[in-house]
């Protein structure tokens, strides 16, 4: 008797469309079939459209790469954020619990007020002083207060080749303008979306769907590149190596001019300090963590092929 073919997986993504959600589609192919949704097919601000998708569905994963990401708007248009950010999770996490799915979820840096000095570590005290971070916050407790089995992942400076970023805007700036001013006292650690999602895919195919799922180790980890800059230091790092690979600059990559986040003023504060402590998803997971410059040469090499 030939044995019968193993059961195929179902991977769902919302926001397949988004830095991250755009790599996911690639990263989590390996594992089974992928139902990559972006807005149009659902609609996070929706709640009926997520419960009728997911019960549609039924699947083993479910990877919320959706969410409202603008900052500065997130401070007017606070209901929608909460919608998305915070509401759209909650039930994200009912139906997940319901299904016995794992749920993987993305935060954020700005769960936290950047008061600290050195990188924070999950343990550490959150307190938000943005809309977009309390909006985010939100979404963890939702998850939390519902139990589902669930893993949330708090990124930084996230940058793909899908969407747009701080990497490519330095880009286009510093191939137009002469003079180039940027923060230089915010620091933390650009994160490529492509390693976002390797990661994400590793912990997935380890932990739960070719291990115990009664062992698997849920909760928050830090998910972020290693090593650390400044908004300056990550402006002249783009710059540099694209220069280095032919591109033509307006901006000299080593007198971009390094200014205080007091004069230049944006509606959404943002942490001074969003670095953030890996250690525990290194340990967990046994995860290698590459130093952030490698994420953003992989970004420029595609940007400029
Ligand atoms: N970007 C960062 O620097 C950063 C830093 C730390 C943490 N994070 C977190 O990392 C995760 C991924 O971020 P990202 O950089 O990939 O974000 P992104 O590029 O802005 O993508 C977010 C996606 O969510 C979608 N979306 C927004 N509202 C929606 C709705 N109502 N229904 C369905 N989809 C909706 C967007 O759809 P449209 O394409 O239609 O707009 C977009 O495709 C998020 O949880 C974010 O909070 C990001």
């Amino acid at each position: 008797m030939p044995d019968k073919a193993p059961r195929i997986p179902t991977l769902l993504v919302t926001g397949s469309n988004g830095q991250v959600g755009f790599e996911l589609r690639r990263s989590l192919s390996p594992l089974g079939q992928v139902v990559a949704l972006d807005r149009g097919a659902c609609d996070l601000s929706r709640p009926e459209e997520i419960r009728r998708v997911l019960r549609e569905h039924r699947p083993d994963v479910i990877v919320n790469a959706a969410a409202y990401t603008g900052m500065d708007n997130a401070e007017t248009d606070i209901e929608n954020a909460y919608a998305v950010n915070a509401t759209a999770v909650g039930i994200l996490a009912e139906e997940a619990r319901a299904l016995g799915s794992l749920l993987v979820h993305y935060s954020t840096d700005c769960v936290f007020d950047g008061c600290q000095t050195s990188p924070y570590a999950e343990t550490d005290a959150v307190n938000p002083i943005s809309v977009y971070g309390k909006s985010k916050l939100a979404g963890e407790q939702a998850i939390a207060e519902v139990a589902p089995t669930a893993l949330i992942l708090r990124t930084s400076w996230v940058a793909g080749i899908h969407g747009n970023n701080f990497a490519k805007r330095m880009l286009r700036l510093g191939s137009t303008q002469a003079v180039l001013r940027v923060v230089g006292d915010r620091f933390g650690a650009p994160t490529g979306a492509a390693l976002i999602a390797d990661v994400t895919a590793q912990i997935v195919a380890r932990a739960w769907l070719h291990g115990d799922g009664s062992a698997f180790a849920t909760g928050i980890y830090h998910l972020a590149a290693a090593g650390e800059t400044s908004w300056h230091g990550y402006a002249s790092e783009v710059l540099r190596y694209a220069a280095a690979h032919g591109a033509a600059l307006k901006t000299n990559p080593d007198r971009i001019e390094e200014i205080a986040a007091c004069d230049y003023p944006l509606p959404a504060q943002r942490p001074a300090n969003a670095r953030l402590d890996t250690t525990k998803i290194r340990q967990t997971f046994g995860i290698y963590l590459p130093d952030w410059r490698k994420g953003v040469h992989h970004l420029l090499d595609q940007v400029l092929a």
